[in-house]
């Protein structure tokens, strides 16, 4: 038998949003209850029986699988649990059973980081073989040339190895600093950032806009928000190669 329980706890253990995220899922009227907007933070609902929506979705059921996307800020990570005791992404998300990061991000890297309870999923969007396409933003220090983007586009050496070949693309200068988005197909530690010192250009400022078919689009810092089915579909068919990542 279950009991009514207060909303946004009812919504953190079903993996929607962390606790406090989950309170402000309810007082911006996201949250339904048998079809009634619930604004008040101290209503209870019964997980099992009454039917509860957010942004027009059920939530899912225990036992569910879960695929969401935070827009990890900087200053967290990317591990379930920090022996030195950092925050860490988990502390952004719901608690739900088997949750983890799908790769990572480093301390000082923003942007968008899946994470999942389906070790299908993990493997398919991480797998090398799969060589699924992550786009960032970096700002760098100074103004390469184009002859050093050349050589990125071509793939240069780093001590763990050869690159493949990335798409840079310049956006634009501010000051002594240039922006360019950056696509590589591979995963290897702080890859971006070696890549820029490399040819002498460190990276100041690194935030990941894509993966694959997700992007980030307007989640704010902290923000999570669930894959949608169609995004989940195309991930995995990206990932049995019947497409181009
Ligand atoms: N490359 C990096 O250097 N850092 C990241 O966090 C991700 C890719």
């Amino acid at each position: 038998m279950s009991t009514p329980q207060r909303l946004q706890k009812v919504l953190a253990s079903a993996g929607v949003a962390s606790r406090r995220h989950s309170e402000d899922l309810i007082l911006d009227g996201r949250v339904t209850v048998n079809g009634t907007v619930i604004r008040e933070l101290g209503a209870k609902a019964d997980p099992l029986l009454d039917r509860i929506e957010v942004d027009g979705r059920p939530l899912p059921k225990p036992g569910d699988r879960v695929y969401l996307v935070l827009h990890k800020p900087q200053g967290y990570v990317t591990t379930v649990k920090d022996p030195r005791r950092r925050r860490t992404v988990m502390d952004l998300v719901a608690p739900v059973p088997g949750l983890h990061p799908v790769g990572r991000l480093d301390y000082d890297t923003s942007g968008l980081l899946l994470l999942t309870n389906d070790g299908d999923f993990t493997l398919a969007v991480t797998h090398p073989r799969f060589g699924m396409a992550k786009i960032y933003e970096a700002t760098l220090r100074g103004r390469p040339s184009e002859l050093a983007l050349q050589k990125l586009r071509e793939g240069i050496t780093l001590d763990d190895g050869p690159t493949q070949p990335a798409e840079v693309v310049r956006l634009g200068h501010e000051g002594s600093s240039t922006h360019v988005q950056v696509s590589i197909h591979e995963g290897r530690n702080r890859q971006v950032r070696r890549m820029f010192e490399a040819i002498g250009h460190p990276v100041l400022r690194l935030k990941r806009t894509a993966v694959g078919p997700v992007k980030l689009g307007n989640l704010d810092p902290g923000q999570v928000r669930h894959l949608s089915p169609k995004e989940i579909e195309t991930l995995f068919r990206l990932a049995r190669n019947e497409d181009q990542a």
